[in-house]
């Protein structure tokens, strides 16, 4: 399953809109009902109205009727850069939303994967809808 959504989030980045940073980023949901969703960033020429790839692959999976997401992977940058196109700070956060601290997050080059974080890696001590259940 792993190399099924490493394969999505590269066909996802293909279709990313990223005029302004050049950079595409495409995302892969592996929903617990077993449906995949993907995403790619929109950037926008009013530069903050932009949206990353794993908020629109978060979108996809809503509008599926899913809202649990098991594992996804990001897919960014160039082969051999040596970087790690992990979520920014804000979709940690949105993937909070909808999944459990223990959910992988498998972060990938255009070559494929280079290395899988939980979510509780990148988000630790995070505050998600439990904290609102008084
Ligand atoms: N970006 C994503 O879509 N996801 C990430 O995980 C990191 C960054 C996008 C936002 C912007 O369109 C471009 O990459 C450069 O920051």
């Amino acid at each position: 399953m792993k190399d099924r959504l490493i394969g999505e989030a590269r066909a996802a980045m293909a279709r990313a809109y990223a005029p302004y940073s050049n950079f595409p980023v495409g995302a892969a949901i592996l929903g617990e009902g077993g449906g995949i969703h993907a995403g790619a960033n929109v950037e926008n020429a009013a530069y903050p109205q932009g949206q990353c790839a794993e908020s629109s692959a978060i979108g996809a999976m809503i509008m599926a009727g899913e809202r649990r997401i098991r594992e996804i992977a990001v897919m960014g940058g160039q082969p051999g850069d040596g970087l790690l196109c992990t979520p920014c700070g804000g979709c940690r956060q949105r993937l909070r939303e909808f999944a459990a601290p223990g959910m992988t997050i498998h972060v990938c080059g255009p070559e494929g994967l280079r290395r899988s974080f939980t979510l509780e890696e990148l988000l630790p001590h995070s505050f998600g809808p439990g904290n609102l259940a008084f």
